[in-house]
């Protein structure tokens, strides 16, 4: 059977937030020492931090990079990480058990944020934190004023406020593994007390308020009510997390991994639609989906490092091609619900759980998962466009009938191309596909890239990249329609230039 992808060009589900193209550093493993900062690393800047990472970083185009957790979060003390490096303290981190030196803090991640060029999302601890520390950070951050925590940033040599304009208030408060875990009404009063506070302090600020910590959370949708009902005036986002697992080497089902996603965007949209009608509020609350990749392979192989060491690497999970697959499904995921995911992060970055990996004193490199990411960062901004995909089906332990063909659509910035997203789930065959698009006289085709050819086992390392994109010329283009071949077992880009109507006088 032939897989028909018909696009109405006009048919717009929402403009993409250049946000969904953001990740995640947090203080846990080798994200931070010997990840993006390592003094004595050769490639080192003067402020210790890896040139050769940037290098990695920087093509990813990101929007925002949130810090500094995560479960770190919930037990940091802000003011450990500021002023002279000699002078911090050394601490034990109870959500990692490692030891945290504070050898980068608020200012080194901000002024690291500017040289790439990408904005920061802080987290306040609202774990052993209080609305007033909160409040504090804030200050030290972005204010004006001549008050104690502003002038305490200007006497660390800053005299600029940094301007962030992204907050999170704690993180996975509903967690029993959390510092100071929460009742979903004990984390919306402080929430929203803290929140109010922030705004009367800083208006200009957007704040995310915790979501559940994932889908199936006890408490999933209680917790999300509840906390609506303390925050909504006050927030502008609602987090949702989610990490996805292959432990039983069930690929099929594993790479349907990102249907279950499309539905748990939905559910919480729907929480809050009600809440919204509720109030018969004019605001919407969006979707900040702040923590999401897959995290299995490290739980399954890896050996547990020795507490209280430092650096300590965790969760170094080594990606492969079938998890390469399900990170450009679950990007095809987001894109799709652009009317209400605001913000994504790929979490994480460097070395824990990330697609970029280093050696302590020694090279940077990428796994498998960044192409996906990267692609879609670099041509999937615009508007998404509502994308009809008629594909043959298989039955796995998520449902009996999965499309083996998974895409998106999106129409450019400046109206000059359609690009698709699409990933070809079958593992044996390759997929004849008929790319009619609603507009134009005529279609061409301005490039066709693939990432195939591999095994889904097949991993990249410091020395071998056998998971890398190529040019795809499998494809043919007559009046309005695109004939395409998608590789078996694939995730491929396909950027067609848009014509747009003339005017009708
Ligand atoms: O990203 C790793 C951890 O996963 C984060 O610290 C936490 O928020 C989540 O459970």
């Amino acid at each position: 059977m032939t897989t028909r992808i018909q696009i109405d060009t006009k048919s717009i589900i929402g403009s993409i937030d250049d946000r969904i193209y953001s990740s995640f550093i947090e203080h846990m493993g080798r994200a931070v020492y010997t990840g993006i900062y390592e003094p004595e690393h050769e490639s080192a800047d003067a402020f210790g931090f890896r040139q050769d990472v940037i290098e990695l970083i920087r093509p990813l185009n990101l929007a925002c990079i949130r810090y500094p957790g995560g479960n770190f979060l919930s037990g940091y003390d802000w003011q450990d990480g500021i002023g002279p490096k000699e002078k911090r303290p050394v601490r034990p981190e109870l959500a990692w058990f490692a030891l945290e030196p504070n050898q980068v803090g608020t200012d080194d991640f901000l002024q690291w944020c500017e040289r790439i060029g990408t904005q920061a999302m802080l987290g306040v601890n609202l774990g052993t934190g209080t609305p007033q520390s909160a409040c504090n950070l804030l200050e030290y951050v972005n204010s004006n004023l001549p008050t104690h925590f502003a002038d305490l940033r200007r006497a660390n040599g800053r005299e600029k406020p940094y301007g962030v304009k992204l907050w999170c208030l704690g993180n996975e408060m509903d967690g029993p593994w959390q510092i100071c875990a929460k009742t979903a009404e004990e984390y919306g009063r402080i929430a929203s007390e803290a929140a109010k506070m922030m705004k009367w302090l800083d208006p200009t600020i957007e704040l995310v308020a915790c979501g559940s910590s994932y889908r199936s959370m006890p408490t999933f949708g209680a917790w999300e009510k509840t906390v609506l009902t303390h925050c909504y005036p006050y927030i502008d986002y609602l987090s949702l997390h989610q990490y996805y697992q292959n432990n039983d080497d069930d690929i099929p089902s594993f790479l349907a991994r990102s249907v279950e996603m499309e539905g748990f965007i939905r559910e919480v949209a729907d929480i809050i639609r009600a809440d919204k009608a509720r109030r018969n509020s004019e605001r919407d609350v969006f979707l900040s989906f702040d923590e999401w990749n897959v995290w299995y392979h490290f739980q399954k192989d890896g050996v547990i490092p020795e507490k209280w060491t430092f650096p300590r690497a965790v969760e170094e999970e080594v990606y492969d091609g079938a998890d390469a697959l399900l990170v450009g499904c679950i990007m095809n995921t987001l894109l799709r619900n652009a009317d209400v995911v605001k913000i994504a992060c790929l979490a994480q970055l460097v070395n824990t759980i990330a697609p970029i990996m280093t050696e302590p004193n020694g090279k940077a490199w990428i796994q498998t998962i960044y192409y996906p990411f990267l692609y879609a960062s670099r041509y999937g901004r615009g508007s998404s466009l509502h994308i009809s995909i008629d594909s043959p089906t298989y039955a796995c332990a998520l449902g009996d009938d999965i499309p083996f063909i998974d895409g998106a659509a999106i129409l450019s910035k400046g109206e000059n191309e359609i690009v698709l997203f699409l990933v070809n789930r079958d593992i044996e065959n390759q997929q004849d596909c008929q790319i009619i698009l609603s507009s134009p006289d005529s279609v061409s085709v301005l490039e066709f890239v693939s990432l195939c050819g591999f095994a889904a086992d097949f991993v990249n390392s410091v020395t071998k990249s056998p998971v890398f994109p190529k040019q795809n010329h499998d494809y043919s283009c007559s009046e309005r329609m695109i004939t395409i071949t998608l590789p078996k077992f694939s995730w491929n880009m396909v950027r067609i230039k848009n014509v747009k109507m003339k005017p009708t006088t």
